[in-house]
């Protein structure tokens, strides 16, 4: 089966990449590298365009002529997208119908979206189900919310299948070292709280310490990349098996604090380094957990890597190592 991956030069793209090589997927990388790294591309063959290079993209439609296309390529910073929306407008919501555009024109009908959290803005119910209203606050939400809905629309008149998979806090890195995260500029947490660990930075900031929380500070339901990118297999499986469209919620159901984040990576990483307390980030709201149900009971999903402590191992084996 030849697969068409976007963004697979990006943290989560890469990783999906590599489940891909290891099923022996015949996948074909289209990256633009604004962002991504090409020694993350550790299976299949990487063609650097960008997505509103229509020309282009008709071409690669046509020689690899694609069973599925996973689509990753996005900008993802919630902050940067209240600064510049039209650079989440342009790359998330034009780039990415110049995308299915191309997929109807070609009749490609099985299609797989990066979704996340932030669709559901300000959650009114803890952990969040797949129905709960779709309510972005910033442009990054919105820019992925209008494309599921758009996805709606063309399953009803051209018969697109497509898997929307909304992610919580993709974190940790390949268990063997081979791939990792590594923005830049950095705006994560976990990786923030690495390079204060290994002394590349003075301090981790505490964005925000009086939330309605047990302890003051947000709550994220952070996922392993590799429990993710299995999440995808099975989506990818289900399209390929003529399945319907769906939308899943992709984390594992339960959060932890920042403080509880910093102390574990003190754990790990056997460093007592310097935290300070600060003001609130805007457009933060105070917990994001994922009700997963949906996702294990439809697609037979079953995390392996739930656990914090191996997540951060993970991450900061990778911080330590880093090979790009
Ligand atoms: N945080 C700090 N200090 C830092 C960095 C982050 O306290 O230096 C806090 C944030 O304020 C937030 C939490 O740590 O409360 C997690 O922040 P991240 O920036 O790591 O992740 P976000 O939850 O903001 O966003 C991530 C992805 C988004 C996605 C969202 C969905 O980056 O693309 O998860 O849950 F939409």
């Amino acid at each position: 089966m030849r697969i068409l991956v976007t963004g697979g030069a990006g943290y989560i793209g890469s990783h999906i990449v590599k489940a891909l090589g290891e099923k022996n997927y015949d996948v074909l990388v289209i990256d633009n590298l604004s962002k991504g790294h090409e020694k993350a591309v550790i299976f299949g063959k990487l063609i650097v365009i960008d997505l509103n290079n229509k020309q282009k993209l008709k071409e690669i439609f046509n020689q690899f002529k694609p069973d599925a296309v996973m689509h990753f390529a996005a900008s993802i910073e919630v902050g940067e997208s209240v600064v510049d929306p039209m650079k989440y407008y342009q790359n998330n919501t034009v780039n990415t119908l110049n995308l299915i555009k191309t997929m109807v024109e070609y009749k490609i009908d099985k299609f797989i979206f990066s979704s996340t959290a932030a669709i559901y803005g300000n959650p009114t119910k803890i952990p969040i189900t797949e129905n709960h209203p779709i309510r972005p606050i910033n442009p990054y939400g919105k820019s992925k919310a209008f494309i599921e809905e758009v996805l709606e629309d063309l399953d009803k008149s051209y018969g697109l299948k497509y898997i929307s998979l909304r992610y919580f806090n993709a974190a940790g890195a390949d268990p063997e070292g081979r791939i990792g995260e590594s923005h830049n500029p950095e705006t994560h947490l976990i990786p923030l709280i690495l390079k204060t660990a290994k002394g590349e930075r003075k301090s981790i900031k505490i964005f925000g310490t009086d939330y309605p929380t047990p302890d003051g500070t947000c709550i994220r339901d952070y996922i392993h990349v590799d429990d993710l990118a299995n999440a995808h297999l099975l989506a990818l499986e289900y399209l390929l098996n003529n399945g319907k469209s769906e939308v899943f919620n992709c984390g594992y159901g339960h959060g932890y604090s920042i403080r509880e984040v910093i102390d574990t990576a003190k754990k790990v990483t056997g460093k007592n380094f310097n935290v300070e307390e600060a003001d609130r980030r805007k457009g933060d709201p105070a917990v994001l957990v994922a009700d997963n149900t949906k996702l294990k009971k439809k697609l037979g999903w079953s995390p392996k890597f739930d656990d914090l402590e191996f997540i951060i191992k993970t991450a900061w084996n990778w911080e330590l190592n880093k090979k790009f």
